[in-house]
This record gives C-alpha cells, sequence and structure tokens, in this order.
C-alpha cells in the first residue's frame, strides 16, 4: 500500500508531496471519491467517475490533464500496492496559485492525486449478529451543496468527533425534522417491511452505495420509496441502516442511546440485501 499517484507520476505514500499553495489544501477546494476495490477489480467505477464528473462541472474546477486515463491509473496503482481489497481515494483539487485569493484563475492545471489503502471487510458480513452501530442524531448545520463530494468536510469531521466523544460509530444528521444523512454514509429506514431513504435533493450526496442499494431492493422486489424521513421515525422503524462504500451496509442497533427494535439478522431485509452485495 506504499504506492500513490500524482500529476502524472508514481510516488511512494512516504515521499510524495504539494505545494501549500494548492487550493485544496488554502481553501479545500476540491472533490473526491473513495471507490472500493474487490478481489483487484474496481466496483461501480462508471457511477463514481460520472460523480466525479458532475462534482467538477458544479465547481469549475478543470479536468486534470490524465483525466481520460483515470481508469488505467487506477488499475495501475492497485496493482502495485498488491492487496486484492482496497479503498481507492482520488482527489482533484483546483491546482497552484500563488497569489491567495477566494476567487481563482480559470486556466489552473488541477491537481490530481490518487492513493489506496487496505478495505477492511464488512464485519456485518463475517458476523451477523456482531452488535449494530451506535449513532447520534446531529443538527444538519452544513451548508446545502452535501450534493458535491467536496473534500470541504470539516463539519462533518466536527460531528463525527461529537459523536465519537460519547462512544458512538456515526451521526445521523437532521435538518427541520427530518433525517439526511450520515457523517460519512447514506441512511435507510424499514418500517412495515417498507424501506425508505431520504429523496436526492442538495440536502443530501447522492451515494453510488445507496444507488446499488435501491437497484439490489428492486431487484428482489422489495418495496422501496425515497421519501423524506421525520427524525422520529427512526425510534418506529424495525430497521435503520447506514450504505458506503467502505461499509456497504451495515444495521443500526442503538440511536441517542435507545435501543431499536431488534430483529434476527435471519430475518432481517438489512442482511438479505447484504448477502447479494457485490
Ligand atoms: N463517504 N454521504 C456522505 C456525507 C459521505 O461522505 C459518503 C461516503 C456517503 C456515501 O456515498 P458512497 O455510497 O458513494 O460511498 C454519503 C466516503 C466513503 C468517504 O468520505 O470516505
Amino acid at each position: 500500500m506504499e504506492w500513490t499517484y500524482l500529476n502524472e507520476s508514481f510516488f511512494k505514500k512516504k515521499e510524495v508531496k504539494i505545494s501549500p499553495f494548492d487550493r485544496g489544501f488554502l481553501f479545500g477546494d476540491g472533490v473526491y471519491e473513495v471507490i472500493p476495490v474487490y478481489k483487484g477489480r474496481v466496483f461501480l467505477l462508471d457511477d463514481h467517475i460520472s460523480r466525479l464528473e458532475r462534482s467538477l462541472q458544479e465547481t469549475g474546477i478543470n479536468k486534470p490533464k490524465a483525466w481520460d486515463q483515470v481508469p488505467k491509473i487506477i488499475d495501475e496503482l492497485i496493482k502495485k500496492n498488491r492487496l486484492p481489497n482496497q479503498a481507492v481515494y482520488l482527489q482533484i483539487s483546483r491546482g497552484n496559485e500563488f497569489h491567495r485569493s477566494h476567487i481563482p484563475t480559470k486556466t489552473l492545471k488541477s491537481t490530481l492525486f490518487i492513493s489506496s489503502s487496505k478495505l477492511e471487510v464488512n464485519p456485518y458480513k463475517l458476523h451477523p449478529n456482531k452488535p449494530g452501530l451506535k449513532v447520534k442524531t446531529i443538527e444538519d448545520t452544513r451548508g446545502l451543496r452535501c450534493d458535491v463530494k467536496s473534500v470541504t468536510l470539516l463539519s462533518n469531521i466536527m460531528a463525527l468527533r461529537e459523536a465519537r466523544s460519547e462512544e458512538k460509530d456515526e451521526v445521523i444528521f437532521h435538518r427541520e425534522g427530518n433525517i439526511t444523512e450520515g457523517a460519512a454514509s447514506n441512511v435507510f429506514v424499514v418500517i412495515d417491511n417498507l424501506v425508505k431513504t431520504p429523496p436526492l435533493s442538495k440536502k443530501i450526496l447522492s451515494g453510488v452505495t445507496r444507488k446499488y442499494v435501491i437497484y439490489l431492493l428492486k431487484s428482489k422486489n422489495i418495496s422501496f420509496s425515497e421519501e423524506e424521513i421525520n427524525i422520529k421515525d427512526l425510534f418506529l422503524a424495525d430497521e435503520v441502516w447506514m450504505t458506503s462504500s467502505t461499509k456497504e451496509i451495515q444495521p443500526v442497533a442503538k440511536v441517542n442511546n435507545k435501543d431499536l427494535k431488534s430483529i434476527p439478522p435471519k430475518d432481517s431485509l438489512w442482511s438479505n440485501v447484504l448477502s447479494s452485495y457485490i
């Protein structure tokens, strides 16, 4: 796992360097993707690339010179980093500018950085009976462009730190009484065999895993709906799940120290869907 890629060359992790004048460093002016690799094969790459392309369009960050070679570079990097299961991190920042100015020069050459680390096996695949996640609900005070996968994650980090200080694993954000998403995941709830997730909007990230889970639900003829979910519904739900490229699907057991309903994994929809995952 020692190799990374930066602007057209491979470097060892310990040796790779960028300028402090990179706008990603100065302003958090960049976008990113986290892409899972299973058995040496990149999973749902086209969905990640489409979302990244949209993030570039929305922010007006220029495509890096090597844009068309990104799939090939990722393949090369995962081969160099050897492990079968990896999480690829890909970041594009707006580039270097020696005069600090909020308004960027239009012609900047963007910075492309790719690294990878070991992708841990979803613990709920190995041990379905492991106690579910503990989450804390926190008011969503982030800006209203959560649909852009931006590296500017300070609000998410602050919320996660708050949750971790109370020994919680994740956050469920809520805005005006409705849940939005996790600090690094999307949320699903199951009520009376209907699986629900908040609709796509600028309030949430359009998760690649969310889309894949919806595809699995449809292929299994499980009732599904994209609709606003009141925060109180978390406590009435039969199941609550968090999804992301690194978590896949993970069940929630406790919200704000309150136990949710406890359905044995063999009877639960989360483990049914997880059994068909990838
Ligand atoms: N984050 N919402 C937020 C705020 C996220 O950060 C993520 C994922 C998701 C789920 O998106 P996806 O299914 O495409 O991974 C939703 C990644 C894993 C991260 O920042 O590490």
